[in-house]
């Protein structure tokens, strides 16, 4: 099989539950994708009904319950939290709806992390470039806390592309944004599925986004309700 039509992510039959207040609540049932290499997908569905919870088990972030996940042909499953951390480091980049930056460091500073984890010479040199791809540069020396939400956002988005990985998570990239920045950002992750051949998978809830990607999928309350196969899956 050519690697461009090995699937970068596979899942099969991906259920979890948790531990609620009123005992096991199964937050994904069953779930099933497939997502080719250097293609975008979208996961759309109404609050609460999982996809956050999905995005960090494609992403390795988190394991299921049963059921089964490879990403980049590596059973997640048959990993444990090191291996993971490894593959993570190595092929995957994440924004989270939170954006989780860390507030001790500066803008330029939470961009340059996994360029440092990687041991990369060179790493303020391309998190600067990554900083002003996202229209950042007169902020790169500002805390978290001295950043509007969107301006987080970006910087987020910065470090999860600065290492150039095989694929980008995005939980809302687009949520805390105006029109104007949030069509910045698109064209930003969308020029790096192109350029990069970056697979990317995206949650949101804005469906001119979700149309521009190449497939979607809509959860309802943990389950595959639509799913839109892509031509060559
Ligand atoms: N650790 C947890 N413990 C208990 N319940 C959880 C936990 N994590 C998620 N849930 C529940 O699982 C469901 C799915 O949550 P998830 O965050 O995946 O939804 P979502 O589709 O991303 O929603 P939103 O659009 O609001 O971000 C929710 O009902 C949530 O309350
Ligand atoms: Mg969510």
């Amino acid at each position: 099989m050519s690697d461009s039509f090995r699937p970068l992510l596979e899942a099969c039959d991906v259920s979890k539950s948790v531990s609620g207040p009123e005992g096991r609540l199964e937050i994904l049932s069953k779930v099933s994708l497939r997502i080719p290499q250097g293609e975008s997908f979208a996961i759309v569905g109404a609050s609460g009904s999982g996809k956050t919870t999905l995005l960090g088990l494609l992403a390795g972030l988190d394991t299921p319950d049963t059921g089964h996940i490879a990403l980049h042909g590596h059973a997640l499953e048959q990993l444990d939290e090191e291996a993971r951390a490894d593959l993570r480091r190595r092929l995957v980049g994440f924004v989270f709806q939170s954006f989780h930056l860390l507030p001790a460091l500066t803008a330029e500073e939470n961009v340059m992390l996994p360029l440092e984890l990687e041991g990369s010479s060179a790493a303020r040199q391309r998190a600067r470039e990554a900083l002003d791809a996202v229209g950042l540069t007169p902020r790169r020396r500002h805390y978290p806390a001295q950043l509007s939400g969107g301006e987080q956002q970006r910087v987020a988005i910065a470090r999860a592309f600065v290492h150039g990985p095989r694929v980008l998570f995005a939980d809302e990239p687009t949520g805390n944004l105006d029109q104007r920045t949030g069509h910045h950002v698109c064209d930003l992750l969308f020029a790096l599925n192109r350029d990069h051949r970056t697979t990317l998978v995206l949650v949101t809830h804005d469906a001119a986004l979700a149309a521009r990607c190449d497939s979607r999928i809509e959860l309802e309350e943990g389950r595959v309700v639509t799913p839109h196969a892509s031509e060559h899956a």
